[in-house]
């Protein structure tokens, strides 16, 4: 693996963070003082939400805009390359070691490291990370020589570090070395609109623009849950882009379930209510259960949406703990509609 590899080409405006919901909105406000400051940074979100697309911004808006980016995905290699991955080893390190090589550390020594799944580190790698990031300096692998690097280090984790007794263990003190700053990106399920105007923009980037979404693919797409978050908005409508037939986007073709006569229950007696419920579970072949989860989101999502995403006055507007919303939303017993 070489470094070249890590290295990011420079940002262009299709690499944007797209969204005017309002979190988006003090999310992107937040930014430039944060990449102002050049504090160490933890971006903490979902997968697919944009954590690394909320690095690359903080790299772009800050002064190191000219110099390198680099990523490291701590989950993606064994943990002795990930060490020698960042900060380098001396030749004879260990078996394969035939040359010595920088680290990671050192090509980004005045640019950006961007540390992906931090969360994925043993506690031996948490041990070098904390004492580089506590002094500026770090020895390769295998060698005595002090080394020094100015990298600006922003971590990314989808995982709550801050859980108690999280399995597996993350320092407690390097936790709060990373995230002297700490940015939260939003699910996309909180994002209310901003939902179908990313579905516009990724089908306008795959070529789609020709072609318009059906009401029951908004829909569709309103109601969703958005378990792999913007990612698996793209994927869905990348892969829409390419199977729809005729002029429009259907709910068949981004594979979502249709929510039947959603728009009609708007100001409907009981009995359409009654219908319409009983279509959903019956074409659907939802249990009680799911049918009931079901309705949790869609409720907690205009909820939400009446309050301006506030979670705190959506919960108290449906009469429950602002942690049940949390804790609803983070759901990932998806329920599958046919
Ligand atoms: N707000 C956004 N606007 C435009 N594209 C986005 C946004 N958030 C995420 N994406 C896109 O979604 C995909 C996943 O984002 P990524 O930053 O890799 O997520 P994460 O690192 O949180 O898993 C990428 O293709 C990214 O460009
Ligand atoms: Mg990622």
């Amino acid at each position: 693996m070489h470094p070249e590899r890590h290295l990011s080409t420079t940002g262009s405006l299709a690499d944007a963070l797209l969204g005017q919901s309002a979190c988006m909105c003090r999310l992107k406000r937040r930014l430039p003082r944060v990449a102002k400051a050049q504090r160490t940074t933890l971006i903490v979100g979902e997968t697919g939400t944009g954590k690394e697309l909320v690095a690359r911004s903080l790299h772009q808006l800050s002064a190191r805009r000219e110099l390198p980016f680099v990523t490291v995905n701590c989950g993606a290699l064994p943990d002795n390359l990930v060490e020698s991955e960042l900060f380098g080893h001396v030749r004879g390190a260990f078996t394969g070691a035939e040359q010595s090589r920088h680290g990671l550390v050192r090509t980004a020594s005045r640019g950006t490291l961007f540390l992906d799944e931090v969360n994925s580190l043993s506690l031996r790698t948490q041990a070098r990370l904390l004492r580089f990031l506590e002094t500026g300096e770090y020895r390769p692998v295998g060698s005595d020589a002090v080394e020094r690097s100015e990298a600006w280090i922003v971590a990314a984790t989808n995982v709550d570090l801050q859980a108690p007794n999280r399995s597996g263990g993350f320092r407690e003190d390097l936790l709060h070395r990373l995230q002297v700053v700490r940015v939260e990106v939003p699910p996309l399920q909180v994002r209310g609109e901003d939902i179908l105007f990313l579905a516009e923009h990724f089908r306008d980037q795959a070529g789609g623009a020709g072609l318009a979404f059906t009401e029951g693919a908004r829909h569709a797409m309103m109601a969703h849950a958005w378990t792999g978050n913007v990612r698996e908005l793209r994927n869905r409508v990348e892969s829409a882009v390419l199977l729809a037939e005729g002029d429009a986007i259907g709910v068949e073709d981004l594979g979502l379930a249709s929510v039947p006569g959603l728009a009609a229950t708007s100001g409907a007696d009981d009995a359409r209510i009654e219908d319409t419920l009983w279509a959903l579970v019956e074409e659907n072949g939802l249990t009680l259960s799911e049918a009931v989860t079901l309705c949790e989101r869609i409720l907690i999502r205009e909820a939400l949406k009446a309050e301006d995403h506030n979670r705190t006055r959506a919960a108290s507007r449906l009469g429950i703990h602002v942690r049940t919303i949390f804790k609803k939303l983070a759901r990932t017993d998806e329920v599958t509609l046919h």
